[in-house]
This record gives C-alpha cells, structure tokens and sequence, in this order.
C-alpha cells in the first residue's frame, strides 16, 4: 500500500500523481475477506444503485443498511420501493434498517441523503472515525473536502489531512460531484490539460431519475421540459471550477475560466445529456481534440474494479450520443461525447452524455472508495474492521 505524504511541496500535477500511485495490491493480497461497508440511505435512488453496484463487488460488501425513522427497524424489503431493472438481492431484502447513526455502523459509509440531512449526519459519521464517501452536495464546497472524479483531479484527496475529523478520529469525508457536473468534467479535462480553457457553456438535459423518487410529478414533466432545477446551476459552475482547479498543496485554486450553466428537466429516465460550448486558450484542430479524448486514460494500469478503461468515449454518429443508446457505455461509468464542431460564439461544441444514477452518483462513491484504498486511506479503517471494532 502507498505511504502517501501528508503535504506536498508544490502543485502536483494529474499526471506526477499518477507517476506516484504504486500498482494497487490491495486485490492480489487481501482479496480473502471484502471491507464490509455501510450505505445511508440506502432506500432511495441512488441507495438503491450503490446495492445493484456492490453486489459481488470484488473489495466492498454491503453490511449494514440505514434509512430515515420510516424505515428503520423494517425488513429492507419492506422498507424499500425498489426501481432498478435487477432483482433486489435476497441477502440485501431480508437485512434489517439501522437507524442512521454511528454505533454499529462499518468504518466505511456510502452516504446517499438529500443535503439537509446530510450536514447534519455525516459529520457524526466522520467524527465517530468513519470514512464517508458522500454524495450529497452538502460538503462538495467546503475548502477541507476533497470533490474528487478519480480520472480528474485524484491529487486533491490529500485535502483529507486537513480535515478536523481526521485529525482527532481518522474519520474524513470524501464527496463526488453533481450528475451533471461529472460528466461535463470527465469531457472537458483532458481538454483543459492541453489547450486551457477560458470559457464554458452549457446547456443540460438532466433526465427525472436525478431528482429521486418519487422526484418531479408526472404531470408536471411528462411532454414537458422544466427550465428549472432548484440550485442546480450554481452547483454545475462552482463544482466544475473547483474539479478542475489545482491543489497548491494545502489548498484547490478553482480553475481561472468563465462558465455558465442552463439546468434543465427532460422527460428522460437515466442519463442527462448536455450541450457544451467552450473557449481554448490555446488554439486546437478537431483532430486534436479527438485525440486528447481518445489519449484520456489518467487511471490505467491502476486495476480500480469500477474505473471505465476508456472514461470519454467519443461516438462519430451526427445524432449521437442519446441517453438511451449511449448511458451505459464502460458499465454506465463512462461519459459519451460528440457532435464536436466550430462554435459560432466560442471556439468548438460538442455533446456530451452520462449515466446520472451510475457515474453521476453511486458508481462514481465506489470508483472514489476504489481509489482510497488503493492509496492506503482506508487501511486503519480496514484494520478495525477485520478485528470486528465497531464505532
Ligand atoms: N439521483 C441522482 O441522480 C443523484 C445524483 C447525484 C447526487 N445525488 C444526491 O444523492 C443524494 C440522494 O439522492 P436520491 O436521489 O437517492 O434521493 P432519494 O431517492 O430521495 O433518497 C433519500 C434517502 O435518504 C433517506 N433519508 C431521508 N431522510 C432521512 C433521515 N432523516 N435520516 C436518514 N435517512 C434519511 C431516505 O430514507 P427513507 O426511504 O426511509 O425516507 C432515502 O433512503 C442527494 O443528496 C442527491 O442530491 C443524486
């Protein structure tokens, strides 16, 4: 496992910090017993997904479910109005709901809550020494909270060491970014690391499974686009900024660009879809930018079990990428783009298409969780949970 410096001497750059991660072992040596986990809120949509995803997952086992007071104490079964097009595992329905707190729970906690309920639970979590991997937007801005997207800004989680929680309990909190935000950075990264970017605009159709369940009405949505989504706009321009700012090495200096978002809800299942604009700061050809997609592969070699082999996938059709053909593309981890051409206002458009249930929520926490203990970060973690110590 890596013996990861607490600070670094200066800005570390994707690819230094790739140059530095060591192969990971974790799978070849301890692969006898999983790191049991936890999921909060596991009864909700993205609750749900983190299930479908850990079943037979190769380093996490889910051990321990907890819901809201409506919930808790039932059957999971019971508790639950599953949605997803895979049976609910037998061994997940007839677990009980924890309450959601700490005593009992596994050192390693997914967390799925709406934000209100999230400021107020994972630092309990935290402090209780537990490693909380959020997906909640209630922390992504906080300046000692790492929001991380593994294949983009990997460095940053060395933001953990300066967090309060870990300092007197081990515990941290590890968030990922908005459905939409994911999939727009995952595009725009390798972009920005060869020509700069000095001005984003983007146009979102974010599909109803984003606002959970049972999310937007029907009659409200159905043959029906709402220009709206509460906070969604402000969350898409700060989160992007930060995701691709640079850590100094005790702080992230959000990236310098301009950006504008226009959120809206379409009459779609799963995948949003987004109409991007962009202004280079240095000049590129198609062709170039073609190839800094294709050349995008900041985490092979890593063997991170969720980690997509190829995170933007580009697709030559005119009317591509939709999110129905294209959202499940690298197991719904990978982000789709294309229609890339001139732009009358910026330099170059294109569209881009992720999975906001998989890569934009759940499967981006396991991807994340994959990466800490790839580095070492949940190894104390690991420790007292195979001798059975609980919070
Ligand atoms: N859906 C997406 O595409 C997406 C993408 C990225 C991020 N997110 C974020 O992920 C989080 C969860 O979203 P979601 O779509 O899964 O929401 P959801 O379907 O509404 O589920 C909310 C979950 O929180 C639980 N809960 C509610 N109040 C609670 C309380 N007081 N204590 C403990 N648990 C409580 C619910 O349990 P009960 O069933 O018992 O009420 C349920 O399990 C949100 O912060 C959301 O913004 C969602």
């Amino acid at each position: 496992m890596c013996g990861w410096s607490r600070k670094v001497a200066g800005p570390i750059s994707l690819c230094w910090l790739i140059l530095l991660l060591p192969p990971v072992k974790f799978h070849e040596t301890n692969m006898q017993k999983p790191l049991q986990i936890g999921i909060l809120g596991a009864t909700g949509m993205v609750g749900q997904r983190f299930i479908q995803l850990l079943e037979h997952h190769p380093w996490f086992e889910v051990a321990w479910l907890a819901a809201s007071d409506r919930s808790s104490g039932k059957r999971f079964g019971d508790a639950v109005r599953w949605k997803l097009d895979t049976q609910l595992p037998r061994r997940i329905a007839d677990m009980q709901v924890s309450p959601a707190e700490p005593a009992g729970a596994p050192k390693v906690i997914f967390a799925a809550l709406d934000a209100d309920i999230a400021r107020e639970l994972e630092p309990k979590f935290a402090a209780a020494g537990c490693a909380v991997v959020s997906n909640s937007s209630a922390f992504r801005m906080h300046p000692d909270v790492p929001l991380v997207i593994p294949e983009v800004n990997a460095e940053h989680l060395h933001l953990i060491e300066e967090q309060s929680w870990r300092k007197q309990s081990g515990g941290f909190i590890v968030t990922n970014p908005n459905c939409s935000a994911i999939g727009l950075v995952m595009a725009l990264r390798p972009v920005e690391e060869r020509f700069g970017i000095e001005a984003i605009f983007v146009t979102t159709m974010q599909a109803v499974s984003g606002a959970g369940y049972p999310g937007v009405a029907s009659l409200d949505i159905l043959g029906n686009v709402v220009p709206y989504i509460k906070n969604e706009e402000e969350k898409m321009e700060e989160e992007t900024l930060k995701l691709l700012g640079r850590f100094d090495g005790h702080a992230v200096r959000p990236l310098a660009a301009k950006m504008s978002a226009h959120c809206n809800r379409v009459a779609v299942e799963d995948g949003h879809t987004e109409s991007v604009s962009i202004k280079l700061r240095t000049q590129a050809t198609k062709a170039e930018i073609l190839t800094a997609w294709k050349e995008f592969a900041p985490l092979a070699g890593q063997q991170l079990p969720s980690a997509p082999p190829q995170p933007v996938e580009w697709v030559e059709a005119d009317d591509r990428p939709q999110p129905r053909l294209d959202r499940m593309r690298g197991n719904g981890m990978a982000a789709t783009v294309g229609r890339l051409r001139p732009c009358g206002l910026l330099d170059w458009k294109f569209t881009v298409v992720s999975h906001n249930t998989i890569r934009g929520a759940a499967g981006a926490a396991v991807l994340n969780a994959e990466l800490l203990l790839s580095l070492g970060k949940l190894e104390p973690t690991l420790d007292r949970t195979m001798t059975g110590t609980s919070a």
